[in-house]
């Protein structure tokens, strides 16, 4: 059957994938533009597709054969999935295997925004350091302090996890209780308003849903302590991005770790020109081994699909 591949993907899955099926690969390194994905999607039986493709009901209308739409990525918030199912399409995501990935970036965001690691780095690359200095690049501890984890799915749970050696307190919140929270790493399920008061480090771990959608504006911004830090590595649309902003402009809080935007790949100007903001572009699961499994797990989903079988990851 014929499958539409927004992009080539690391490891072997892609060949996997053209064993059996016929692949039609956009080889270019930039997103696929929306009027060629229009194009090529008539007549297809699957869709591996990016994060950044936005696949909605124009796209599943252009569509006449397509059975499932395999995202390259655990959150799946560019996909219309009302109307994958009003179509009968499948979508899947690829759980799990990023999860540790993503937690260790959002603890490489947590030391570095803390002990400003970047500020740091480009100082001493400008051979501006002189001499040992008792006030020189002065942080914040990161040991003994609160971690507010603000979502307790798996990748929320493995970043409390990581805590333990930091010997932090963790506390949660959620719409649901969660026992590996609670009884595994002993954190206190709270409100989002009580978790905000209390944390050092306030970590986002949610998907991007109607409900979460600027969760944290100038309300929640201010109820964080002047010394707290927050860090985003799940969709930048989770944060009012221009109260944020204002926030680190102000010094209202320390200062912010982020791996997403509001509208990637812009990111506002002021940003750039902030020390109190750690900026990444979007590097979550990026290792070698977590983009291969992730591309493994799209393809055994489409595999699966178009064998007739339930797949390992359906979202709907
Ligand atoms: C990356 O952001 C993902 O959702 O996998
Ligand atoms: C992501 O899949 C999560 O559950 O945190």
């Amino acid at each position: 059957m014929d499958v539409l591949v927004t992009r080539s993907l690391p490891g072997k899955a892609l060949e996997l994938l053209s064993n059996k099926h016929k692949v039609d690969l956009w080889e270019e390194e930039v997103p696929i533009p929306r009027d060629e994905l229009l194009k090529r999607i008539k007549g297809k039986s699957a869709l591996l597709c990016l994060l950044t493709d936005l696949i909605d009901e124009k796209v599943m209308d252009a569509a006449n054969a397509l059975k499932i739409i395999s995202n390259y990525a655990v959150g799946y918030n560019n996909i219309d999935i009302e109307a994958a199912k009003k179509r009968g399409i499948v979508v899947t995501n690829t759980p799990d295997v990023l999860t540790d990935a993503t937690a260790d970036l959002t603890w490489a965001l947590i030391l570095s925004a803390a002990r400003r690691i970047a500020e740091a780095d480009v100082f001493t690359r400008s051979k501006k350091w002189k001499e040992w200095a008792p006030k020189l690049l002065l942080g914040a501890d990161v040991y003994g302090q609160t971690l507010g984890i603000i979502g307790a799915g798996r990748i929320g749970a493995a970043v409390a996890a990581r805590s333990k050696g930091f010997k932090m307190k963790v506390v949660y919140s959620s719409e649901f209780e969660s026992k590996v929270m609670e009884e595994d790493l002993g954190a206190q399920r709270m409100t989002l308003e009580e978790l905000l008061t209390v944390s050092d480090f306030v970590s986002l771990h949610v998907p991007l849903t109607k409900q979460t959608f600027h969760m944290i504006g100038d309300k929640e911004l201010s109820l964080m302590k002047k010394s707290a830090f927050l860090i985003n590595t799940s969709r930048g649309p989770v944060i009012d991005e221009n109260a944020l902003v204002d926030a680190l402009e102000k010094g209202r809080i320390a200062g912010a770790g982020l791996d997403v935007y509001e509208n990637e790949p812009m990111i506002p100007e002021k940003l750039f020109k902030l020390k109190n903001a750690i900026i990444l572009p979007h590097i979550g699961s990026a290792t070698h081994a977590t983009r291969a499994k992730m591309a493994d797990l799209a393809v055994k989903n489409i595999l699966a699909v178009l064998a007739g079988k339930v797949p390992p990851n359906q979202v709907a």
